[in-house]
């Protein structure tokens, strides 16, 4: 499988980064194809905790060339700041591919995305404040700075000029913010050029030479599909489109390149931020979820809200993606409680059935999840690693997933290590 897409098929925070980790050991190239530091992945190795925000978790393995897209917003102090970390604790970062025309996030962006939730007031979308929407708004309007004006100074302060002073009336209040600073702002620029010119590459002529060799690329989603912009809970999302046809987009290949889709899915379902979540818990068992699972975002250090699996939105997710496969990650979260549910149906409010992801926001807005239920296991299961091995109730969960869904669960995550994972056939990838 010489092209394969990595997404999250839920609301985020499915456990992407363990899982392209794993699939980077195979993997010649792995390129991120959109969002930005708004994403955040822990990797755990050998007992050592990696936080990133941009860079791929592939960053670990020597040989794997790690990429950032084009459709990827990039703020240039945080990755910076990820390179020297890195760097500090030993990790070589000379495979890192930055693309030239992947774009930049500016000081501008970051306060329009304060002030604008703000301004939303109790309709807030519960947004990063990375500066992620206005950074993709300034692409779409043409107003965009990119990794490769950094290396022209006169340019950059031209296209700087031209982008902020919109943004000053928009951000009156903050007209006197020294982060506004014309000079400031282009040395600052600049200097973050400098550092990673090494890094900046045709990173679309990277994954072409890859594919046409037949080696090995790894596209690596981030969010998760219920936050695309087009397809996602409206305007409950995040500004670019976490989907498996967007790698195309964001790396720059075309669709023939794409062999296979996996999709990210949590044994349960989590979400941060506002919008709808039909199989929302707020009980005992969403503070079993949210405690056992240590839900909290690595981005924002918020808390997330919990649910059993919505196996109605896992199948639009399948669907939409054209998934060939699904990863079922955290089950272990689900040991100890007796009953499990999962939702595979909504009610409306005037008690009409959905069997199928309602595209229309005020029916979503005020659908509850109608449940299966299905017996549940009490036995520890973080070190089982054949799926023969974990309790047979855990088996027919997974089975009952994947009938529901149509695709086969190939992957499942039983702990937080690198090793804690179930091959369903037996072998790797
Ligand atoms: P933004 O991407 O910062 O504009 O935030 C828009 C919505 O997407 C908010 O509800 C965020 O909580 C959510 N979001 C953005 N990135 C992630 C992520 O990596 N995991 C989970 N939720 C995210």
């Amino acid at each position: 499988m010489p092209g394969l897409v990595i997404v999250g098929a839920q609301w985020g925070d499915e456990g992407k980064g363990k899982v392209t980790d794993l699939l980077a050991e195979q993997a010649d190239v792995v390129v991120r194809f959109q969002g930005g530091n708004n994403a955040g992945h822990t990797i755990v190795r050998d007992g050592e905790e990696f936080k990133l925000h941009l860079i791929p978790s592939g960053i670990l393995h020597r040989d794997t060339t790690c990429a950032i897209g084009n459709g990827v917003v990039i703020d240039p102090k945080i990755i910076s700041e990820e390179i020297d970390g890195l760097k500090r604790r030993g990790v070589v970062t000379a495979n890192l591919k930055i693309s030239a025309n992947a774009h930049l996030i500016m000081p501008y962006h970051v306060l329009l995305d304060t002030a604008g939730e703000q301004q939303l007031g109790s309709l807030k979308i519960g947004t990063t404040r990375r500066g992620i929407g206005p950074c993709y708004a300034d692409k779409a309007s043409r107003l965009g700075i990119r990794v490769q004006d950094l290396l022209d100074e006169k340019i950059l302060r031209q296209k700087i000029m031209a982008a902020m002073e919109p943004k000053r009336q928009m951000l009156r209040p903050h007209a006197k913010d020294p982060m506004l600073d014309l000079h400031a702002m282009t040395e600052e620029y600049v200097t973050y050029g400098h550092r990673l010119e090494p890094h900046i590459a045709d990173t679309a002529h990277l994954c072409w030479d890859a594919l046409d060799n037949g080696r090995q690329v790894l596209f690596e989603g981030a969010q998760g599909v219920l936050l695309d912009l087009d397809h996602g809970t409206y305007p409950f999302v995040t500004s670019s489109n976490p989907v498996a046809g967007a790698a195309c987009i964001g790396a720059g290949v075309g669709p023939k390149d794409i062999d296979d889709v996996w999709g990210i899915a949590k044994a349960y379902t989590t979400r941060v931020g506002a919008g709808p979540f039909p199989s929302e818990l707020d009980d005992e068992v969403a503070e079993h979820l949210g405690t056992v699972g240590r839900e909290v975002g690595t981005t924002t250090g918020r808390a997330r809200r919990t649910g059993w699996l919505d196996l109605v939105a896992l199948r639009y997710a399948v669907r939409l993606n054209g998934m060939t496969g699904l990863v079922m990650t955290k089950l272990d979260v689900l040991s100890g409680l007796e009953t499990l549910r999962v939702a595979t149906r909504y009610r409306g409010e005037e008690g009409a059935r959905f069997d199928e992801f309602p595209y229309h926001q005020s029916v979503l807005h005020h659908a509850s999840a109608e449940y299966e239920e299905l017996p549940g296991w009490s036995e520890d299961i973080g070190d089982v690693r054949s799926l023969e091995d974990l309790p047979a109730a855990a088996r027919d969960y997974l089975d009952y997933i994947s009938e529901f869904a149509g695709v086969p669960v190939k992957l499942i995550g039983v702990g937080p290590a690198r090793d804690q994972v179930i091959w369903a056939d037996g072998a790797e990838a």
